[in-house]
């Protein structure tokens, strides 16, 4: 048998999710596609689905910009994670129902807790800042939430936008929003420091969100830019004595989720960390 999985989004002909899920069907010895799906804006988003919901064969499929809140009203459930978010990235064909899940969340959280493992008995006491507002900020908010992480502080340009993701937050969580400004003068605070926006990404290498003048000995500092795998921000962070966690291995985990929900099979991704790498140079 021979599985089938596809991409959604627009534009996705340089999308590295091929090039990780067949990596990972010939880790499992299984035989499979995963092929990319472009769908115009222009063009019919509805037809297409119902072109994918004829397709029986099709396992499953991720879902990408601008279509994670689009495809809701066409899938039969959610799961806790993508229900929360209003946003799914992965969708399970099981026996012809959709269902939905969001692993951008769950698979920053993995990939971080996977390089720095102590973490996971340190959830409680870990104090995070997430610099960022957007979609990808509210993801990682959510999958930090939902692990156990209970001191989670937003810092945005645009406050408003970090409110509306703090409302997301389980009883236990504490959250304070603060400027970018106010975040900077306020480092010393955090063990784990997280950059979720496009500052610094290339072609705009030289950027960097905030300046990390005094920051806390042994913190953890993570970009999800991973175009340079080593932006000026993370650059900045190892010379002041930071641990680093780059934001590739984001992209890797949350295919690993998708591709564990779909086959019910886990692959072991340790040396993929440094091919990609390689690819992204
Ligand atoms: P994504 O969905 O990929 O996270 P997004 O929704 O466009 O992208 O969000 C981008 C985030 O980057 C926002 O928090 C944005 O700040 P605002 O909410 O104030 O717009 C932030 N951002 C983008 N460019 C920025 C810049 N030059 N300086 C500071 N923040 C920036």
């Amino acid at each position: 048998m021979s599985l089938q999985f596809q991409l959604i989004g627009y534009p996705i002909q340089h999308s590295l999710s091929p090039w990780i899920h067949e990596r990972f069907l010939s880790k499992a010895n299984l035989q499979g596609t995963y092929e990319i799906n472009e769908i115009d804006p222009q063009h019919s988003f509805e037809e297409k689905i119902m072109e994918m919901k004829n397709n029986k064969e099709l396992n499953g499929f991720n879902v990408t910009v601008p279509y994670k809140q689009k495809i809701i009203p066409y899938l039969d459930s959610l799961d806790k994670n993508a229900k929360t978010l209003g946003a799914v990235n992965t969708v399970l064909n099981k026996d012809g129902k959709w269902i939905g899940y969001n692993t951008d969340s769950t698979g920053y959280v993995r990939a971080l807790e996977t390089k720095y493992p102590e973490l996971t008995k340190e959830r409680k006491s870990k104090h995070v800042l997430i610099l960022g507002a957007g979609g990808a900020a509210r993801g990682i908010y959510c999958g930090l939430d939902f692990a156990g992480y209970v001191n989670i502080d937003i810092a945005n340009r645009t406050t408003e936008k970090a409110w509306e993701i703090a409302e997301l937050r389980s009883e236990l969580t504490n959250t304070d929003i603060l400027t970018l400004k106010e975040a900077e003068n306020n480092l010393l605070k955090y063990d784990i420091i997280i950059q979720t926006t496009s500052v610094g990404m290339k072609p705009t290498t030289e950027n960097t969100i905030i300046h990390l003048n005094s920051i806390k000995k042994d913190v953890i500092v993570s970009d999800i830019v991973y175009q340079p795998i080593k932006t000026k921000f993370l650059k900045e962070a190892e010379n002041l004595g930071a641990r680093i966690h780059y934001g590739h291995t984001m992209l890797l985990y949350q295919a690993l989720y998708a591709f564990e929900i779909w086959t019910g099979l886990s692959v072991d991704i340790n040396n993929m960390d440094e091919e990609l790498q390689q690819v992204l140079e």
